[in-house]
């Protein structure tokens, strides 16, 4: 584990807000004390090791390869992450998923591929994951597949996009790695594309200069919900930034 810079003292917490994580997914209020409950089949899902608040978890002793990659919400089975551990057998696969049941069967997936030691999803709010872990650019790429699906105001709170994500997606990636966002809703498309293009750490690298937005995926590996957008012949919208050298 490497030394840096303080992390917020949000870390210490991570253990209690990620165990009420899917409460709050299913509507549960995030300001009020935990019920009292029995443990449920998921709860040792696995985690990020706790450090102190003077430490980052170092990626690469999570997960090791010839570069690092970083999955936000990959869902029900890792579907994206066991695509690209195919597509791309050199590389280090880290996921972040705020349910307990689907890091534990994503994770327990990639175990039972024969990848446990390069590609991983933990039980975590990336919100408040992202902030613990380091060191600073040692990440290659991020992906961001189909997320935030919620769509009332008083949820908003929930979104994964925003600054704090941009802010520690940056700080981790590489000069020149890459950002991947998709989705098949048109109005979040937009303001994602906007978010990220204001943000002064990205630069477009989609199809055409200066644009952010990609025709088709390039990474050899698609996510769940991209799988059944298409079967459903809907539209998806992908954008790729790079972080600026
Ligand atoms: C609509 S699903 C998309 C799943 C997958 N990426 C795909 O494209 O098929 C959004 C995913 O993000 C996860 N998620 C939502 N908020 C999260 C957060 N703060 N940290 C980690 N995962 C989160 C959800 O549990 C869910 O798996």
């Amino acid at each position: 584990m490497s030394v840096a810079p303080p992390a917020p003292a949000s870390a210490t917490r991570i253990v209690e807000n990620a165990e009420n994580a899917e409460s709050v997914l299913n509507g549960g209020n995030a300001g009020s004390p935990p019920k009292k409950r029995r443990p449920g089949p998921y709860e040792n899902a696995p985690r990020l090791p706790l450090a102190s608040e003077m430490e980052r978890v170092d990626l690469r002793t999570v997960v090791t390869g010839a570069w690092t990659e970083l999955e936000v919400g990959p869902g029900p089975k890792a579907g994206f992450l066991v695509e690209r551990a195919e597509a791309a057998p050199e590389a280090a696969l880290l996921g972040l998923e705020i349910r307990k049941k689907w890091a534990a069967v994503g994770d327990a997936r990639l175990a039972k591929l024969g990848h446990a030691a390069r590609a991983r999803v933990l039980c975590e709010d990336a919100r408040l994951a992202l902030p613990r872990l380091g060191p600073d650019g040692s990440v290659k790429r991020a992906f961001l597949h189909f997320p935030d699906p919620w769509w009332k105001k008083r949820h908003t709170k929930r979104l994964v996009m925003g600054d704090v994500f941009l802010n520690e997606v940056s700080r981790l990636l590489e000069p020149g790695g890459e950002l991947y966002v998709q989705t098949d809703v048109e109005e979040r498309a937009e303001l994602y594309a906007g978010v990220v293009s204001q943000h002064p750490a990205f630069e477009p690298a989609g199809d055409e200069a200066g644009s952010p937005r990609l025709a088709d995926n390039p990474y050899q590996a698609r996510s769940p919900r991209e799988h059944r957008a298409i079967a459903d012949g809907l539209p998806v919208y992908r954008f790729r930034w790079t972080k600026r050298r």
